[in-house]
């Protein structure tokens, strides 16, 4: 079968079993969309794609902009990097505080919250304007010029975001952190607030499945091995505390969203990105990994 043959019938099935997730409320302006909505969307290195349901709709793709923010912290900073952040599976929830004082402030990987805001400390500490210059490397990466942190998004969370500010502080605390926790949280927020739609998703993360070049016009956006190590975290580490599940069942690197969407890389060969709002208790897509683990278990398109 061809690859849009499969995902037209993965997704017809999946589409019909009956969802047991859980919209994400603790960031109240998630909780506004369409519980229903489900999109799918595959890029080839050609920059050929397929797409089905409501792939050409956008949603907020929270942490999976932690994949682009490490990319940009890794480019400038090198195998540095690994001495402010680890790359261990954390086994836990996105958002623990459980292991920090364990390992004095050094958080497990760059994608749990703690991770991803000390690659934000990295990024405000590197940059004039982190906030502008992360929005234009993504603008690049994706090939779209106009896209646009939301306000309505990054605001909701900032004034709900009690956890994540924390983490920061109990960073701070223990010497991870080296600029003012309201800046580094602010910059966190808005890149958290990123939204794009699956086709876009999936042509993003295009370079992690081409040796870090652009597919568009072979530009370096990272080096090969860098590229490897990024997606080794996202096979290992993209799904918190159901990383191992998801490398068991679809078994391909991927990173969540707490918007409801993953995307997955298959080095060598594509990118697939889905969005189903509805979350599992572990904070991702109920089936966006229904739909993946399908896709990939009973067709030519894995890595296993
Ligand atoms: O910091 C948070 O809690 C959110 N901005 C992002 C969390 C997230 O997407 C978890 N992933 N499934």
């Amino acid at each position: 079968m061809n690859y849009k043959d499969i995902i037209e019938k993965v997704y017809n099935e999946t589409k019909e079993i009956s969802n047991e997730g859980k919209i994400a409320t603790y960031i109240p302006e998630l909780a506004n969309v369409d519980p229903t909505m489900f999109g799918v969307h595959m890029t080839n290195l050609k920059g050929e794609g397929f797409g089905i349901g409501d792939n050409l709709v956008k949603f907020s793709i929270q942490s999976i902009a932690k994949v682009l923010s490490l990319t940009l912290a890794y480019k400038i900073m090198g195998e540095k990097i690994w001495k402010r952040v680890d790359v261990e599976p954390s086994g836990t929830k996105f958002d623990s505080l459980l292991l920090l004082e364990i390992f004095n402030g050094i958080p497990r990987n760059p994608f749990v919250n703690s991770g991803a805001i000390v690659i934000c400390d990295i990024l405000v500490s590197h940059l004039g304007n982190a906030k502008e210059e992360f929005l234009d490397f993504v603008r690049d990466v994706s090939n779209l010029p106009n896209l646009t942190y939301s306000d309505k998004i990054a605001d909701s969370e900032k004034a709900h975001g009690y956890r994540n500010v924390a983490l920061c502080n109990f960073i701070k605390s223990l010497g991870n952190i080296e600029n003012d926790p309201t800046e580094v949280l602010d910059f966190y927020f808005d890149m958290c607030s990123l939204e794009m739609n699956c086709q876009q998703l999936s042509y993003t993360f295009t370079y992690l499945a081409n040796g870090g070049l652009k597919i568009s016009d072979g530009s370096k956006i990272i080096t090969k091995p860098q590229s490897k190590r990024i997606n080794a975290l996202m096979l290992t580490c993209g799904f918190y505390d159901e990383s191992g599940e998801f490398a068991f069942k679809v078994g391909l690197p991927g990173k969540s969203g707490v918007g409801g969407g993953i995307v997955a890389v298959c080095p060598h060969s594509y990118t697939i990105a889905v969005w189903s709002p509805l979350l599992n208790p572990n904070g991702n897509s109920f089936k966006g990994m229904k739909f993946l683990e399908e896709f990939t278990t009973h067709s030519d398109f894995t890595i296993f």
